[in-house]
């Protein structure tokens, strides 16, 4: 029997919510007045917007201890509002005993002292409102660290006020031997229960045994999450960006998950040793769309501003991403779409097909509701896993092109813009993501994609001033750096802040409809952006290391011109006169309005 498991779980939840009034009530107390006058007044501020995803122990350290932090991240607003982001999206800064890097929360109402205070994190957003962008949090609501005292409390007894805030289950008993209830698995390598010996009961963890799951069919524990929402409100967020989303329910039943068969029907085995399983009774639940009706009611309560609700969504199908906007638009304002960025089974090849495919459906089957694309994250190696050939650079600005010049809010993650490159560990010794150490060799963990930011060729590649910095500064920091490529014209980061400012201020590219252009082409990623004013722009990326030419007809687009204006190309091939004949080099890129 599952104790943790209440069948009230639907009660009457309005009553969990604070109405607007209060709200704004409590807004208006607010350590500063500029927290209450944010930059996002606009409540479609975030509509074909850029985030830029920090991950704050390695964007800039301000105290030299070799950690990234609040007061680091504030010396470089600049930076950022040059690169011409709207946002930026932190990975979690709460307090957190750092099994998973903050992902393992033991306080949701204050930072880190490791990241600065909170006065620091207020300063941070009230300097980010001054240069119009918003500072998106991580919200970790599926687990906490087994550190948050309501964990502490919930496993001292089986009756304590919180005994039913967590998934706790009697074991299985087989022949007198203690076993897990099921054989759900661990993100994170492993069977997905542990047995706590003060409860005498096991608790359910979908990532590490450090990170147990709370019960969300507990009517109180959604309550102190909607207070934790609240409280991030207050302190002047523009959104949150909600981890592991999908996974706050499990199978009421608990059955088994099935196997994932190989080609020799046996299970699949993964780096940790264990027969992969399907996730269908684990995760994206229909009940998931309920909380995020309730999160959005909270986030509603913003009286001038808008606050969105981003998720973390791996999922199958775009079936199951349009579903997370909510039927009546009530639930996510972004989901990540995955499918274009992280193809599954790690089949990252540059494929023509895939992309056309994978984006022609997130512009036509998600109701018209707006894309999130992204292609690198904190938990994947970074963009340069593309790159099969000596054709790097070329390579990394044609996804920046299908970032940027897509109907879409663009994430992308720190770095990026300067062509940072995954750099795993080379020993085991070396490894600090849990996972890594769990998985060497196969799994070497996320460190490769962690790596301190590099701002210039000086000490620490200008991140930090410390001795030794928490993970090692890349070799490639010596040429690939801010200041570097600021005065470099060809570089990544020129492509990145033109891209970016194409983006923002040509009608077309910002808001404009996306068709796929010549659908059989095998070589060329071809699309029109269309604005309402019947601005046309077309954007042509070649995905092979040959150079080749393409044409284009538009009178099916509506579009009878043909003249064509260069805005953006890669070099290597001329300025083409006509939409008749556009050369692109080697993984060129052009860009150019129809007229
Ligand atoms: C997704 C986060 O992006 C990842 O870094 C983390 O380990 C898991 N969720 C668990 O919170």
């Amino acid at each position: 029997m599952k104790a943790a498991r209440l069948t009230s779980a639907f009660l009457a939840l309005a009553a969990l919510l604070v109405p607007a009034a209060t709200l704004s009530a409590q807004q208006s107390q607010a350590s500063s007045d500029s927290l209450n006058q944010p930059a996002h007044q606009n409540r479609d501020w975030w509509k074909n917007a850029v985030i830029y995803e920090i991950y704050p122990r390695s964007f800039q350290d301000s105290n030299g201890d070799g950690i990234g932090d609040l007061n680091g991240i504030t010396s470089r607003l600049d930076y950022l509002q040059k690169l011409g982001i709207d946002a930026i999206w932190l990975t979690p800064i709460y307090p957190s005993p750092q099994v998973d890097f903050g992902y393992d929360i033991s306080d949701y109402d204050a930072i880190d002292p490791q990241y600065g205070t909170l006065a620091d994190f207020d300063h941070l957003v009230e300097e980010a409102h001054k240069r119009h962008i918003g500072i998106i949090m991580d919200l970790v609501l599926n687990h906490t660290s087994d550190q948050h005292p309501w964990f502490k409390e919930s496993e001292s007894s089986r009756d304590n006020s919180k005994a039913d805030w967590y998934m706790w289950h009697d074991p299985k008993m087989v022949d007198g031997q203690r076993e897990p209830p099921n054989n759900w698995e661990s993100v994170f390598g492993g069977s997905a229960w542990q047995w706590d010996p003060a409860r005498q009961q096991y608790y359910y963890h979908r990532f590490y045994i450090q990170q147990p799951d709370l019960n969300w069919n507990n009517p109180a524990v959604r309550k102190a999450m909607y207070d934790v929402e609240r409280f991030w409100i207050q302190h002047g967020v523009a959104g949150f960006r909600l981890d592991a989303i999908t996974s706050l329910f499990e199978d009421p039943q608990d059955r088994d998950e099935d196997y994932v068969l190989g080609p020799d029907g046996k299970p699949l085995i993964n780096a940790y040793g264990d027969k992969v399983v399907k996730t269908n009774l684990t995760d994206n639940l229909p009940e998931v769309n309920d909380v995020l009706r309730e999160l959005r009611q909270v986030a509603n309560q913003t009286e001038g501003r808008k606050v969105i609700l981003i998720g973390e969504t791996y999922l199958r199908s775009v079936d199951d991403l349009r579903k997370m906007y909510g039927t009546n638009n009530d639930e996510l304002d972004l989901p990540m779409d995955m499918e274009v960025g992280f193809p599954p089974n790690g089949v990252d090849v540059l494929n023509v097909d895939r992309f056309r495919q994978r984006i022609n459906e997130a512009e036509t089957e998600i109701d018209g509701n707006m894309p999130l694309f992204v292609f690198d994250n904190h938990d994947n190696k970074r963009w340069d896993r593309w790159v099969t050939n000596d054709h790097k650079e070329d390579v990394g600005r044609v996804l920046a092109t299908i970032l940027f010049a897509s109907r879409d809010t663009a994430m992308m993650y720190y770095g990026d813009e300067i062509g940072m490159v995954t750099t795993p560990p080379r020993r085991k010794q070396d490894v600090k993501d849990p996972i890594g150490i769990r998985g060497w060799p196969k799994e070497k963990g996320r460190d490769g994609e962690r790596t301190p930011m590099q701002w210039d060729a000086g000490v620490d590649a200008g991140f930090s001033a410390a001795a030794k910095t928490w993970l090692p500064i890349p070799p490639s920091y010596k040429t690939v750096n801010v200041a570097a490529e600021e005065s470099e014209q060809r570089s990544m980061l020129d492509w990145y802040e033109k891209m970016i400012a194409l983006k923002k201020a040509d009608p077309a590219l910002h808001d404009g409809d996306e068709i796929m252009l010549n659908p059989t082409d095998q070589h060329v990623l071809s699309w029109l952006r269309k604005s309402r004013d019947g601005e046309a722009v077309i954007v042509a990326c070649n995905f092979t290391a040959e150079p080749q030419t393409v044409s284009f007809n538009l009178t099916a687009q509506g579009v009878s011109t043909f003249h064509v204006k260069t805005l953006l190309k890669t070099p290597g091939a001329p300025d083409p006169l006509s939409i008749d004949m556009i050369q692109l080099g080697p993984y060129g890129v052009y860009i150019g309005k129809v007229e």
